[in-house]
Formats: structure tokens, sequence, C-alpha cells
């Protein structure tokens, strides 16, 4: 797995915080004493341990306990389990040590390379049909780019089916489209939940005419606008066949990635996709094999990973990642 980046790229994107020591951490939420702290450090000695096993071992702390302070540690705002306000869909922040997270890590390392942060700065994400996973996956693009310390935007320019406001906890009723017809300012449109440097800027009221507001001149200037306040801009979209929608925010972004669900995507439908993409000279910049768990009638079902990998490459998508859930 790469997981080194380009200074050149990354210089903007790395945030240079001291990291304090896990013992500091924990005593400061009042999750260990200092006398405890040692006995845990003697333990650990003496049995060659790691911290969090030494202290689970000797009853002081419980194991969700050490993911805390870890996650704190390494600046990953990180929800307890019970804590629900924003959707557990958004692994990135609900489990961030977990194998599907650190493929997104390894996704975002590879944006970085390919010049996201710097010359690329808004991404679409988009896929052929409906449930595919553009909306999980791009709350989890976006929110492993915050907690990067990248000042990261996740728009949600789905007027069809716009479902970032309710996977983040938001109301929906001042957004993009509110910006767009100027009944809102920015600071009106764009909300936070938890991770400061993430900003949310969920669709807004369903406008009755979302091609022709995505093709509006007003929209291309907001668009790179707020692409000039920010280090990313992640961009939800609907279904790219379904309407004309997605292929205009494509032309919007400077990039974008396609998700293909296993079992789910036909051929034929990426293959549509790229054809359009190609024919107005839109940035790909990866694609990504989704298992939402969701199972059809189409294509990939029954393909295993490689012959999938090898359709993508047919149908000319490079740098492919599987995301399996
Ligand atoms: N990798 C994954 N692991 C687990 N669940 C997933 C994964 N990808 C998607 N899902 C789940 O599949 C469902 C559909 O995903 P999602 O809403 O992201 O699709 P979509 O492409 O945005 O759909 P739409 O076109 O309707 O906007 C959601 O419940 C989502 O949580
Ligand atoms: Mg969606």
């Amino acid at each position: 797995m790469r997981v080194t980046m380009r200074k050149n790229n990354s210089r903007s994107l790395v945030r240079k915080e001291e990291t304090k020591d896990i013992g500091t951490i924990l005593i400061e939420a009042g999750k260990l004493t200092p006398s405890e702290l040692e006995k845990i450090i003697e333990f650990q000695k003496r049995y060659n341990l790691l911290f969090g096993e030494a202290a689970v071992k000797l009853h002081f702390l419980k194991e969700e306990d050490v993911t805390w302070a870890l996650a704190v540690q390494f600046s990953y705002p990180y929800l307890k389990k019970g804590e629900n306000t924003i959707s557990k869909e958004v692994i990135a922040i609900h489990e961030p040590f977990s194998p599907q997270v650190e493929t997104i890590r390894t996704i975002r390392s590879e944006m970085v390379l390919s010049g996201v942060g710097s010359k690329i700065k808004t991404i679409a994400v988009i896929s052929p049909d409906d449930g595919e996973g553009k909306t999980f996956v791009s709350s989890n693009l976006a929110a492993v780019f915050a907690q990067l310390g990248s000042k990261t935007m996740l728009m949600d320019i789905n007027f069809r089916r716009p479902r970032i406001h309710e996977i983040f906890n938001l109301r929906n009723n001042c957004g993009l489209s509110s910006l767009i017809i100027r009944r809102a300012d920015l600071s009106q449109a764009v909300q936070f939940r938890l991770i400061p440097s993430l900003h949310i800027m969920p669709s807004g009221p369903k406008p009755p005419n979302p091609v022709e507001l995505l093709g509006w001149q007003e929209t291309r200037e907001l668009i790179s606008s707020i692409k000039n306040l920010y280090d990313v801009v992640i961009i939800d979209t609907p279904s790219f066949l379904k309407s004309g929608d997605a292929l205009l925010i494509s032309n919007l972004s400077d990039a974008v990635i396609i998700v293909v669900a296993k079992g789910y995507t036909k051929v034929d439908s990426f293959g549509q996709v790229k054809k359009q993409l190609d024919s107005s000279g839109v940035r790909i910049i990866g694609s990504l094999i989704n298992e939402t768990g969701k199972k059809d009638k189409k294509i990939v079902n029954g393909l295993s990973s490689w012959q999938v990998k090898r359709l993508l490459r047919w149908r000319g998508f490079k740098r492919q990642r599987w995301l399996s859930s």
C-alpha cells in the first residue's frame, strides 16, 4: 500500500500539530490517574506489552478508551459507541482504524499524489446508477481529508436525492440552492459537525430545474469562488446516467472519481459514462470498486476482483481501488 506523499503537493495538506503522549491525553480526560499511569508503564515494560494492552489487562481502561486516546493523539476526530449525531456510514469517524478506512486513506494519499489539494481542488464523486455508494464515498473521503488537517468542503449537489444533511444530521433548509439563487450567503449555507476543518454544504431546498441551475454562469462562478477558499472540495452527485446533472457537475469540477458497485453496476453503464466523460474532456483521477452489499441482476455479479479490475482497465479507467465492506 502506497501511503507516502510528495512534499510539494502535500505541504498544505499536512497539519503540523504536536502530538501529546497517550498517557497525558488520558489523564487530562480524567480517565487515568498519574499513579495508574505509572503502574501501566511498569507493567508494560515488565511484560513487553503495548501501552493499551497493559492498561486493558490491568482493568484501568476499556479498549474503546484506548482507541479514543489514539484517535485524539493522531488528530482523528472520533465518536465513541452510542454517540450518534453523525450516521454510522461515516466510518472514518466511527471506526477510524478499520480496514475500509485504511483503504479510503490510501485513496486520499493517491489523490494527493495526483495533485489534489494543489492543482486539483474540486472532485466530483460520480457513479452510473443510484445507490452505488457516491454519498458513502464522498462523506468518508471528505472526513479523511479533514482529519489530515486540510480545509475541506463536502458539497451536496444531488438535488434529486440529497442525503449529506441526513448523514451529518443537519438541516437542509439552506444550502447550495439557496446560495445560487441568492437567498443566503456562504456563512449561512455552510455547516459544521465535529471536525472543525470539515465544512458541509447541504443541497438546500430542491430546485424545480436542477439541470438549468447547474448550467448557469452564476453557479460556475460560485463553485470557482468556493474552491479558492478550500484545500479540497468533495462533491456528492446524483446518478450519472439518470439525468444530465452529474455530467454538468463533472464539467464544473477539476476532476472526478468514478464509483462502481460490485454485483450491481452494469458493464455497459460504466462504458457509457466513460464515453461521455471523454467527449467532454473531464479528468478522471480514479475509479473505486465498491462493495455496498447490494446485489442485483447486473454485471459485476459473479466476477472475481481481478475480472472487475480488468473490465475497468479495458474501459479505460486506470488506478482502481477496491473498497470492501
Ligand atoms: N463500502 C460500503 N460499505 C458499507 N455500506 C455501503 C458502502 N457503500 C455504500 N454503502 C451503503 O449503501 C447504501 C447506498 O449508498 P449511497 O447512498 O452512498 O449510494 P449513492 O450512490 O449515493 O445513491 P444515490 O444515487 O441514491 O445518491 C447506503 O446505505 C450506504 O451506506
Ligand atoms: Mg447519494
